[in-house]
């Protein structure tokens, strides 16, 4: 006969909520989520994402009043994309200090100070016409070296624009060091960088290419982007970033990469951030709009899932929602 007694009492710390609020091991805070956010150059209201309920493609004022709304809720930073209305071949738009994404920088940086930390995407697939991360070869391959003077330009013109982050999505090998060595000759020594280190070739990014306007024309991104079955591999990444100065690397999409997360987390001592990605929002949304789930407790256990892995800073489309709520819990 086994013994009755003593049993391991695991519910005792279970019982109520005030009990559970205090051995709760993993908390959410407004100051580690980040909100994306799209601008898109000449409109006068801003557009719906009809594959993102919630989220919209905004003009230069509407994104100051989303700002201000995200920052009053206690939201840690802000993630800026542009959508420009000319593209070409280089993505000539990227680094015009009259371009979207540097005048609304501009606009954010007077409005909001030191208030939030203002990130910029840095990437070309919104600038190009063919919706590549980079600069083609004739073949139609993206040139990785090419690409990294132009990833160089944009840097600058972002730091310059009043960024305290850039955020390199393009997966080019060497971005980080080529970023960090332009900015630091144009004196923007103090300008960090959150490298997009483990971004995988994720068909969870579908809905972002309807707001950012970017989808491949030709081809996909499988050839610079991570391929899903791969970890060891992101690790070798996260090594390379450190290596070339990243400050704060980053694990993309979230959801199916929370082993990534985890791993990176065990293995630097930089902040280690993950991003929610589109489609990870879209599900949720489309679900809770069929009434099958309970929408605020699945977007708080999918950010609480993240952050259990080791993200210290989360990219969601639901930070100010979010913030607010942990501000005025229920
Ligand atoms: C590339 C970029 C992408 C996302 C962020 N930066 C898209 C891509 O690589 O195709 C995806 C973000 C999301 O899906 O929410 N500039």
């Amino acid at each position: 006969m086994t013994a009755q007694f003593p049993v391991a009492r695991q519910r005792r710390l279970r019982r109520t909520s005030a009990l559970r609020r205090m051995v709760a091991e993993t908390r959410l805070h407004p100051a580690d989520l980040m909100l994306p956010l799209f601008v898109k150059e000449g409109i006068t209201e801003a557009q719906p994402v009809a594959s993102m309920p919630g989220v919209v493609q905004h003009t230069r004022e509407t994104l100051r009043k989303a700002a201000h709304e995200a920052v009053e809720a206690g939201v840690g930073g802000l993630v800026l994309f542009g959508v420009p209305v000319v593209k070409d071949g280089r993505g000539s738009a990227a680094d015009d200090p009259a371009g979207i994404v540097q005048k609304s920088l501009r606009d954010l940086s007077a409005d909001l100070g030191d208030t939030a930390v203002l990130t910029a995407d840095l990437c070309l697939d919104e600038y190009t016409d063919h919706g590549h991360c980079g600069i083609l070869t004739p073949a139609g391959e993206v040139d990785n070296d090419a690409t990294l003077q132009r990833y160089a330009a944009i840097a600058v013109a972002q730091a310059a624009a009043g960024a305290d982050v850039v955020a390199p999505s393009g997966m080019m090998d060497g971005q980080v060091a080529a970023i960090r060595t332009a900015l630091d000759q144009a004196g923007y020594g103090n300008v960090a960088i959150m490298a997009y280190t483990a971004k995988y070739a994720s068909a969870f990014y579908g809905p972002f290419r309807d707001a950012a306007e970017c989808a491949p024309q030709f081809g996909d991104r499988a050839a610079y982007q991570q391929d899903p079955p791969n970890a060891e591999e992101a690790l070798r990444e996260v090594r390379l970033d450190l290596d070339e100065g990243a400050d704060v690397i980053m694990v993309k999409p979230a959801m199916p990469y929370l082993d990534i997360v985890r791993r990176a987390r065990d293995m630097v001592d930089v902040p280690v951030a993950a991003y929610q990605v589109s489609g990870e929002y879209a599900m949720i949304e489309a679900a809770a709009a069929n009434g099958w789930i309970d929408r605020e407790r699945v977007i708080t256990e999918s950010l609480i899932g993240i952050r259990r892995a080791g993200a210290d800073i989360i990219l969601t489309y639901w930070a100010t929602e979010v913030a607010r709520r942990l501000r005025t819990p229920s």
